[in-house]
């Protein structure tokens, strides 16, 4: 017997755990690069410190474990402590809430195959997989991106990707970490919905037969798409109800009943939109085998961002707005969110 099946009810628990009802994923797991754009977006310089202190805020905010089952946290992120000295990964331990660890190293170009991507990463990935586990994670994230446009994206690049995540997989399983497994289908460009839904639902499937060649137990992962969407550039933009059946539509012909759940990105949705579109899956009041929740990483962190801007004296405004757009999608998992909810305080 292998060391997977030895833990697979560890896996499947932390699993359950992660998309309990009312609750979802809050990323704060930007790289290097990306984190120096949201800080640039107010202004802030991105030195360790500053990186440091707004991840303490988020990471403090009282009573978001209401509505955050799970973080995920950087390399950086993951080493790091609060001001008096509390590693972060014990800090969220200590409100119940699972740390996790993105561990893959980026999409870079895929080589042979202009305008696509494969993320990197798999060298060396079972020893950084066993040091996170020490620090503290109990699951992984893996991003594969797919780019939908002219001739693209190709099956080949599909299959690749399907493939790194999938050994991303098996190595979290052997490890004792949940893997959250992420085919992002990108927004970006003016396709359309159905081009979207067409693009999601062989990218999910090539993703499926690969884990199960890799031999993961998908009853210990987690799925983390795009929503099915029109591009952002096209003209004609579906709305929530659209969006919520072609999404779900979709994922029943490729998600397999096993996966416990499957947490959305929000992937340039405004943080109302995000809200909006998984309120309305969960509205529709559907006998599906797995929860319908949000791993969201901008959605959660833009309104905070803006209420912060940097100074000491606005952490309590942005603790704020983070607690209070938990809260909505808190109520997105039971289809119980409406606009009015909006202007509520928090
Ligand atoms: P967004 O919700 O900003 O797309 O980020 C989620 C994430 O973790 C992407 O890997």
């Amino acid at each position: 017997m292998g060391s997977i099946l030895m833990n697979i009810d560890e896996l499947a628990s932390v699993a359950q755990a992660i998309v309990a009802k009312g609750k979802g994923i809050m990323a704060a797991d930007e790289s290097s690069g990306t984190i120096e754009k949201r800080l640039a977006s107010i202004e802030v310089e991105s030195t360790e410190e500053n990186r440091r202190g707004y991840r303490e805020l988020l990471f403090t905010t009282k009573g978001v474990e209401e509505f955050i089952s799970g973080v995920i946290l950087f390399d950086e992120t993951i080493r790091q402590s609060t001001q008096d000295g509390v590693p972060f990964p014990e800090v969220l331990k200590s409100k119940g809430i699972i740390p996790g660890i993105k561990p893959d190293k980026g999409a870079k170009a895929l080589a042979g195959f202009p305008g696509e991507k494969i993320t990197e990463g798999l060298d060396g990935l079972r020893e950084r997989l066993e040091e996170y586990r020490e620090l503290g994670a109990q699951f992984g994230k893996w991003r594969a991106v797919i780019t939908i446009g002219d001739g693209i994206p190709t099956r080949f690049c599909i299959d690749a990707n399907a493939h790194a995540l999938a050994r991303y997989a098996a190595l979290c399983q052997e490890t004792g970490l949940v893997p959250i497994v992420e085919p992002e289908v990108l927004m970006d460009g003016g396709h359309t919905i159905e081009r979207c839904e067409e693009v999601t639902e062989v990218t999910l499937k090539r993703l499926y037969d690969a884990l199960l060649e890799h031999r993961v137990v998908l009853e210990g992962t987690i799925l983390k798409p795009n929503m099915v969407i029109s591009g952002k550039e096209c003209p004609e933009q579906a709305g929530p109800e659209q969006i919520a059946e072609a999404t779900i539509r979709c994922f029943q012909r490729a998600v397999p009943a096993e996966v416990p759940g499957i947490t959305f990105l929000s992937g340039g949705q405004t943080p109302e939109q995000a809200t909006e579109n998984l309120n309305a899956m969960n509205a529709m009041g559907l006998d599906l085998p797995w929860e319908l929740s949000f791993s969201y990483g901008r959605a959660l962190q833009e309104p905070v961002l803006k209420a912060w801007k940097g100074e000491e004296a606005n952490v309590s405004a942005a603790q704020k707005a983070y607690y209070h757009r938990a809260r909505l999608n808190g109520a997105a998992r039971y289809g119980k969110y409406t606009k009015e909810m909006e202007a509520e305080a928090a």
